[in-house]
């Protein structure tokens, strides 16, 4: 029997079907609520004995864009929250201008503590960080991963190239094939601010992505 045929069944039942929906929503609420738990007591790495805070993620569970950065910064170990900083304004206001408030869209890390100095992570800290993203992702189940930066996109596709070769194509993630596009990080725009262009093109073309699937 069909969903259709078999919800039509249920209605002239009378049975509540927003039962099984609730059920699946309480389910999620309690793998997030695990989740953070697990991250914010992490001990894989040496980055615990630096950190502040951990830096978990924040914005829409049930979020159409998954936006990954590289990892926290000074700001972001202090305050417990992704892209707060001066890059992070920066990153909201490129949401903002292409339609989505920071609470439209879910924002984590590669990283969730800080590597001392802003140097970029090593391959060990990313492999024990992992499994907390992936999960994060399972959880979201994005239509679209926007890969913020070299760091964040060549450790999500496993590859080992600059941001301009990577930008204006659709890559996938994983097994789900999530179509992941990629774009200057923030804090390399405030250095290089003649990129906004890019990066505002990398945008409209992500948004395109999600609006039609993969196509572009
Ligand atoms: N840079 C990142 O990649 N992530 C943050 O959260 C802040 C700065």
């Amino acid at each position: 029997m069909n969903n259709s045929l078999r919800n039509e069944y249920l209605k002239a039942m009378g049975v509540q079907q927003w039962v099984a929906r609730d059920a699946v929503a309480a389910l999620d609420s309690r793998a997030w609520t695990e989740l953070e738990k697990q991250v914010s007591g992490c001990t894989l790495c040496g980055l615990q004995e630096s950190r502040t805070r951990t830096v978990f993620g924040v914005g829409n569970h049930d979020a159409d864009w998954l936006v990954i950065g590289e990892a926290p910064g000074a700001d972001e170990d202090r305050q417990g929250e992704p892209f707060v900083g001066r890059a992070g304004q920066l990153l909201t206001e490129m949401l903002f201008a292409i339609g989505l408030q920071r609470d439209d869209v879910f924002i984590c890390n590669i990283l969730k503590c800080r590597p001392p100095g802003n140097r970029n992570p090593s391959t060990e800290e990313v492999s024990h960080c992992h499994p907390y993203l992936q999960r994060q992702i399972e959880l979201i189940r994005p239509r679209l991963i926007l890969a913020v930066g070299g760091v964040a996109a060549n450790s999500l596709l496993d590859m080992n190239e600059k941001v301009g070769s990577l930008r204006g194509k659709v890559h996938n993630y994983g097994v789900q094939e999530i179509p992941l596009v990629v774009t200057y990080h923030p804090a390399y725009l405030l250095r290089s601010p003649q990129e906004k262009r890019k990066a505002w093109d990398d945008l409209q073309f992500a948004r395109s992505v999600c609006a039609n699937g993969n196509a572009g």
